[in-house]
């Protein structure tokens, strides 16, 4: 067993080394890199696109599949522009701007003090409201098109369709519906890699609440979803909560809390649960003309629900958990850099790689074990560097487990050695057994 002289405390590691270990690893790529990118879009590689899977699948099952109380939806981008009046954004999704009149640069005034360019010291012009909302056009000729939005969150989807959902599946109050989409919004200051984008992925929960039921349930929630990150592996001291002052609060909000995350760049929202009130729902019955009250059967009466929304981002949990998982270990005097997964999020599973590659035998048992593995874990096959080289790739990436195919195993004993990612210890196990026992440490 090799001795582990891991600092128990890992240093914060840099935005640029998380950026650089995507970029060279496959995790994330500049978007349209070769045309020199477009402002702060990103596109995810072979791991980052598994990663990413792998954090909705968590959510997915935890939050909709296992609870009996909740349901799924997967809404249109494209809504009826009314939904957007309805909701609020086209009048109060904006943020205050100005532009320098030298170079033309935009700011979000309350990034900016005085009234000079922070970039050329010329003149602000006086703040004007920016709507987030990006537009387009509905209809194959444009002048006679009708003007519609990009969803800006996917929540929208969840509360029109709330009567719908409601009548389809019987559920009563409370009751939830689970949604996983992209969403679009035209950030004046995207940035800190996918932290802030301008387009994005939310996991959002619309839970409908008895009025007067609506303060605990949203509290269990904030409580909820705290957990689920610290489930997945995020230490509890990178995770704060902050509920938001009075002054702060959305339009449709009674109470938010935000729970934080200590991202490279500092404290940061990673995703906000909000007491929505009925406003949505009232909102939507106004501008539709649509009843869309709950009937409960227990008083005989109408009520419009109250909601409590924990909305989450795809993208910046994708950040944190890669972030917290990235350790760097002095190991026999040298670093290993070690990304420390949860075994359900980790891309790939399981490394199958042959110890001596000009050997045919070794090669072809090494293939034979890899294609047994497939079909019931992500298994990746590599034979193009010396065994302690593809260690430290995997270990990079966050493998849970390498099996290596030796002489020993074709010569002598057809076994075959297993290396646990975070322990480094090895056992050697019959080639039979490798997929049954790697089988049972994944479901554990
Ligand atoms: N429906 C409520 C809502 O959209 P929000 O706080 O604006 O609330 C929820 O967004 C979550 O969506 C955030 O906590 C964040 O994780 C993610 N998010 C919002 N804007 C984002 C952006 N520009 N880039 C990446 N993620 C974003």
């Amino acid at each position: 067993m090799v001795e582990v002289k891991a600092d128990e405390a890992p240093p914060a590691v840099s935005m640029d080394k998380i950026v650089e270990l995507c970029k060279r690893r496959g995790f994330v790529f500049q978007s349209s890199e070769i045309y020199g990118g477009i402002g702060s879009t990103w596109d995810y590689g072979p791991l980052g696109v598994e990663l990413k899977r792998n954090i909705k699948e968590a959510w997915w099952q935890d939050n909709v599949r296992v609870r009996e109380d909740m349901v799924g939806l997967d809404a249109a981008i494209l809504m009826n522009p009314r939904v957007w009046e309805a909701s609020g954004h086209v009048e109060s999704f904006t943020d205050p701007m100005v532009d320098c009149r030298e170079c033309k640069q935009r700011f979000r005034a309350d990034d900016v003090e005085g009234n000079r360019c922070p970039v050329c010291g010329g003149e602000l012009t006086e703040a004007r409201r920016f709507n987030l909302m990006f537009n387009t056009f509905m209809g194959p000729v444009e002048e006679e098109a009708a003007l519609v939005y990009l969803r800006p969150e996917t929540a929208q989807g969840i509360f029109v369709n709330f009567k719908n959902v409601q009548i389809a599946t019987r559920k009563k109050l409370p009751f939830g519906i689970g949604q996983i989409g992209k969403a679009f919004r035209n950030e004046i200051t995207p940035g800190n890699f996918i932290f802030r984008t301008r387009e994005f992925e939310q996991m959002e929960i619309e839970y409908f609440v008895m009025p007067g039921t609506d303060e605990e349930w949203y509290e269990r929630w904030i409580e909820d979803r705290r957990s689920w990150y610290l489930k997945y592996g995020i230490r509890p001291e990178n995770l704060r909560l902050r509920p938001h002052a009075p002054e702060e609060l959305a339009h449709y909000s009674k109470a938010t809390t935000d729970i934080e995350y200590l991202f490279p760049m500092g404290w940061s929202e990673l995703e906000g649960i909000a007491n929505r009130t009925d406003f949505d729902i009232r909102r939507h019955m106004d501008y539709s003309g649509e009843n869309m009250a709950y009937f409960d059967e227990a008083t005989g009466e109408s009520v419009i629900p109250y909601v409590i929304e924990p909305s989450g981002g795809v993208d910046r949990s994708f950040l944190a958990f890669l972030v917290d998982a990235y350790h760097e270990e002095i190991v026999r005097n040298e670093k290993r850099v070690v990304l420390r997964l949860h075994k359900a999020l980790a891309p790939v599973k399981v490394a199958v790689l042959p110890l001596l590659r000009n050997r045919p035998e070794i090669v072809a048992k090494a293939k034979e074990i890899a294609a047994e593995l497939r079909p019931v874990m992500t298994t990746m096959y590599d034979d193009t560097a010396s065994i302690g080289r593809l260690y430290r790739r995997q270990d990079e990436i966050g493998t849970l487990w390498c099996v290596t195919v030796d002489v020993q195993t074709i010569e002598e004993d057809n076994q075959v050695t297993i290396r646990d990612r975070d322990t480094m210890e090895q056992i050697r196990v019959p080639v039979e057994e490798v997929r049954p026992l790697l089988v049972e440490r994944l479901n554990a």
